[in-house]
């Protein structure tokens, strides 16, 4: 009864997981994979009072009850734009605890394990604490505790290298001994793996990181699971292992970045770039009323939402203009890149807060065809997703990262507060273009001043 149990949990999160693969079903998706967390836990307490008559029910009661507040102030407080700084410490935590049942068992069982458990021990001892320090660095560095710049370790590559070999050392002679000794030496060693890794990488890659670190929480557990026998634990570690590498990899993609190239390259700074080279150029500035004139003679529009959209919380004022220009006949898409704002379907989130239809939301493929039919794009404080100098300019540290090509259109309309760059820190050329028009302004009270403005019209 108890694995069918655990088996409905596991069933569970990957329904929850496939809910969370489209903005439509997302929330059931959530709610589904909370339900498998609720049974998992409840079919694990009752396993403990089925073994030990003398349940501390203070400890995890309490423990559940802090946990639970913790979590759920957090998720209620939360901006949208600081979701990766959450999912980091969320990650950390993780490893944390999954190495902290690893470490447990030894000191429960004086160290009597097969040689297969003892290694699972290790592994999940050193992946564990790897992730906690790590994923806490990386929140620092979201978060402005740390610098966002690359910062090199005494060393480089070969320090990390030699380390790791040290823990691989100190991981036999765990399996070998069983001493419970080893395997506190690994975790010590491996937190500062931890830091000594992900301090070197710079903040804008932060969030491939932050995935990475969620892919190996999800492993940390798996391999906690198996150290405990609990089948909920090791599916649900594999599940997390699997789709945070997936999604490791398509960021990767979409920002035309090797992991590798994350990893040990030491690129990407937090966006603060030579301010003398940008904006130096003459800009064709507009008014929302010049703005609304545009938008009323068009047939066609297409909204680039980016992180400034999210940033102004005006996912509402443009569907308030969508709304408008829908009313006139004219017809209005979205088109969502995959690494517009700061996390993986961020845009898509806000959309849908604001009630947008799926239906019109177009991703990189279906919008670049359409821009050239367009008459005006509206791109909302977004920069480095239509940066031309990504397609034209193979010195511009973004070339090759797949763009949506607005230029083709013929009106591009660009909202933001000025010329500032975007999350790489680059100028950006769209700017200058002669069929650009630029309002500096909030994204929220642009947009409603040009719904306003066009009402007049
Ligand atoms: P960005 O290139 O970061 O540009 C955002 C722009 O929004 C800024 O230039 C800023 O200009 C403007 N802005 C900020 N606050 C605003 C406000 N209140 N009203 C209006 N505009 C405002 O954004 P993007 O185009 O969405 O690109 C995302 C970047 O993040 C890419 O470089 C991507 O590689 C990176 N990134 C994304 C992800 C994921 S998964 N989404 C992960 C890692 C990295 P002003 O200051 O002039 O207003």
């Amino acid at each position: 009864m108890i694995r069918l149990l655990y088996l409905a949990a596991a069933v569970l999160f990957i329904f929850g997981l496939k809910g969370l693969g489209s903005p439509r079903t997302a929330r059931r998706g959530n709610q589904l994979a909370a339900l498998g967390m609720f049974l998992a836990i409840a079919v694990t307490v009752y396993e403990l009072i089925d073994l030990d008559a003398e349940v501390k029910w203070a400890i995890i009661l309490g423990g559940a009850a802090v946990g639970a507040t913790i979590g759920a102030v957090l998720a209620l407080k939360v901006q949208m734009t600081s979701m990766p700084e959450l999912v980091a410490a969320f990650n950390g935590f993780g490893g944390g605890a999954s190495a902290l049942v690893a470490l447990s068992e030894i000191e429960q069982s004086g160290g009597f394990f097969d040689t297969e458990t003892s290694v699972v021990v290790a592994m999940s001892v050193a992946i564990g604490t790897v992730t906690l320090s790590g994923s806490f660095v990386a929140y620092g560095k979201l978060k402005g505790l740390i610098t966002g710049q690359p910062v090199a370790m005494p060393g480089g590559t070969a320090t990390n290298a030699a380390l790791a070999a040290v823990a691989v050392g100190l991981a036999a002679w765990g399996v070998a001994s069983d001493d419970a000794l080893a395997y506190w030496l690994l975790g010590a060693l491996a937190l500062v793996v931890g830091v000594t890794a992900v301090m070197p990488i710079g903040g804008a890659d932060m969030p491939v990181v932050i995935s990475l670190l969620n892919s190996l929480s999800g492993v940390a557990a798996a391999t906690a699971g198996l150290v405990i026998g609990n089948l909920a634990l090791i599916v649900g570690g594999a599940l997390v292992g699997a789709a945070g590498l997936i999604l490791t990899f398509q960021m990767g993609e979409a920002m035309n970045r090797t992991l590798a190239n994350v990893l040990f390259a030491g690129f990407g700074g937090d966006g603060g770039a030579a301010a003398g080279d940008i904006g130096t150029q003459p800009v064709n500035r507009a008014t929302p009323e010049d703005v609304a004139i545009a938008l009323a003679y068009a047939d066609r529009v297409i909204v680039v939402p980016g992180y400034g959209l999210a940033v102004a919380q005006a996912q509402h004022a443009v569907r308030d203009l969508a709304r408008a220009l829908e009313g006139r006949g004219i017809t209005t898409e979205y088109a969502i890149h995959p690494v517009a704002g700061r996390m993986p379907g961020h845009m898509n989130v806000l959309l849908a807060e604001a009630d947008i239809d799926y239906e019109v939301l177009l991703d990189l493929d279906q919008s670049n065809p359409r821009f050239s039919l367009t008459d005006v794009v509206l791109v909302i404080g977004a920069n480095d997703v239509v940066n031309p100098a990504a397609r034209d300019d193979s010195t511009s540290p973004i070339y090759g990262m797949p763009i949506l090509e607005v230029d083709h259109a013929a009106t591009t309309v660009v909202i933001k507060r000025s010329l500032s760059p975007g999350f790489a820190g680059i100028d950006n050329p769209l700017f200058y273009q002669d069929s650009t028009l630029m309002l500096f302004a909030d994204a929220k009270a642009g947009l409603d001043d040009i719904t306003a403005a066009l009402a007049d019209i």
